[in-house]
């Protein structure tokens, strides 16, 4: 981390909501490549929990979930040593940066944010200020560490374009002072379907036979996939427009094996659909059991969880705390001390 600027590698940030259990869409969208990436870039990783209230949650299931998917991310392999594993909020800079981002950030922009249209309809009862603005948030999640790269899936793609905006926007009228960061985006699977609604993103706010979650049993694995919406013409052939369903699970095993749609085709076509789906399913419990076997016992360490979770706030509020003396800076406000 402590590298010169010369040697220093680029940075990495991403976060996951600690809302609900997480699913195959997450690992596939973000989590797997967190792993991929994590030698490559100097990273941080992110439970994003100020994000999670802007749909009403329960306090004590928030403090549950937070820690669960702390555990994820260390039952994939990410290694705390190497990388700043923490809870968005432990550094109180994210808000603050969040908040002069706000200032910069049209109505407009926010109006047009795809996911606040969705959630707000889905939570009509509750359309709060913070929920108009997390994208701003999330803009500063990602600048407050001049972060090069953020590894996404597709339906964070909106989100990115306007931090890359506001960076643009706040260097041009105070002078240059964030870096602009790319999205990575899983060549494969950057957006997993509904295993139901084969034209929806998979979701962890749908019902539960529509989504893999990381930690379902093999076997309910191998029942939701059996039972996933597929047309009835039988052939393995990759057509995400005429047949969403089959190209969806045949994504899925992409992602999973590494093998490409034509190779898929070539070795599934004319077996039936009864047949790739549980190749489907045997895949998709080979790349998890070993991932929930290594979640068992993390997130039964409570010690240590609570370790990683100190330390790496500690780091991350060092380097939050650079940007934000420039920001300040640059913006008028008056230091502590004149
Ligand atoms: P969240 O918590 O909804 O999802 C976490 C990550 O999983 C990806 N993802 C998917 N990828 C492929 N197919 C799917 N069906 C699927 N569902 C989810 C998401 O694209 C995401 O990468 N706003 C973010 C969290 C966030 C963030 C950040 C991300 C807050 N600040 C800064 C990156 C950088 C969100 O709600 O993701």
């Amino acid at each position: 981390m402590e590298q010169t600027q010369v040697e220093r590698k680029k940075r990495l940030f991403s976060g996951i909501q600690p809302t609900g259990t997480l699913t195959l869409g997450n690992y596939i969208g973000a989590l797997r490549n967190f792993k991929l990436l994590e030698d490559q870039y100097d990273c941080l990783f992110s439970v994003v929990d100020l994000h999670a209230l802007t749909v009403r949650q329960d306090p004590a299931q928030l403090r549950k979930n937070c820690l669960k998917v702390m555990s994820l991310f260390l039952a994939v392999g990410l290694d705390p040593d190497k990388s700043l594993i923490y809870f968005q909020s432990h550094v109180s800079g994210h808000a603050e940066l969040g908040w002069i981002l706000d200032c910069i950030t049209y109505m407009g922009e926010l109006s047009r944010m795809t996911q606040f249209k969705d959630k707000s309809a889905r939570h009509a009862d509750n359309i709060n200020a913070g929920l108009f603005t997390y994208p701003s948030l999330m803009a500063a999640d990602i600048l407050l560490y001049q972060s090069d790269m953020v590894p996404i899936g597709a339906d964070q793609k909106q989100h990115l374009e306007l931090a890359r905006n506001l960076a643009e926007r706040f260097n041009s009228v105070y002078g240059e002072t964030f870096v602009v960061p790319d999205g990575y985006f899983p060549k494969v699977g950057a957006r997993i379907m509904s295993l139901q609604e084969p034209t929806r993103k998979m979701s962890k706010s749908d019902p539960e036979d529509t989504y893999i979650a990381l930690l379902d049993e093999p076997n309910i694995i191998r029942k939701k996939l059996r039972r996933a919406q597929t047309d009835c013409d039988n052939s393995v052939v990759f057509d995400p427009e005429n047949k969403p369903g089959i190209s969806n699970l045949m994504s899925i095993f992409s992602a999973v094996t590494g093998k490409n749609m034509d190779e898929i085709t070539a070795e599934y076509d004319g077996r039936g659909y009864g047949a790739f789906k549980d190749a489907v399913a045997d895949a998709v419990i080979a790349e998890l059991e070993p991932i929930q076997a290594r979640y068992a016992k993390i997130s039964a360490d409570k010690a240590y969880l609570a370790e990683v979770m100190t330390k790496n706030a500690e780091r991350a509020n060092a380097l939050a705390q650079r940007t934000l003396l420039k920001v300040r800076r640059k913006v008028g406000l008056a230091a502590l001390k004149l």
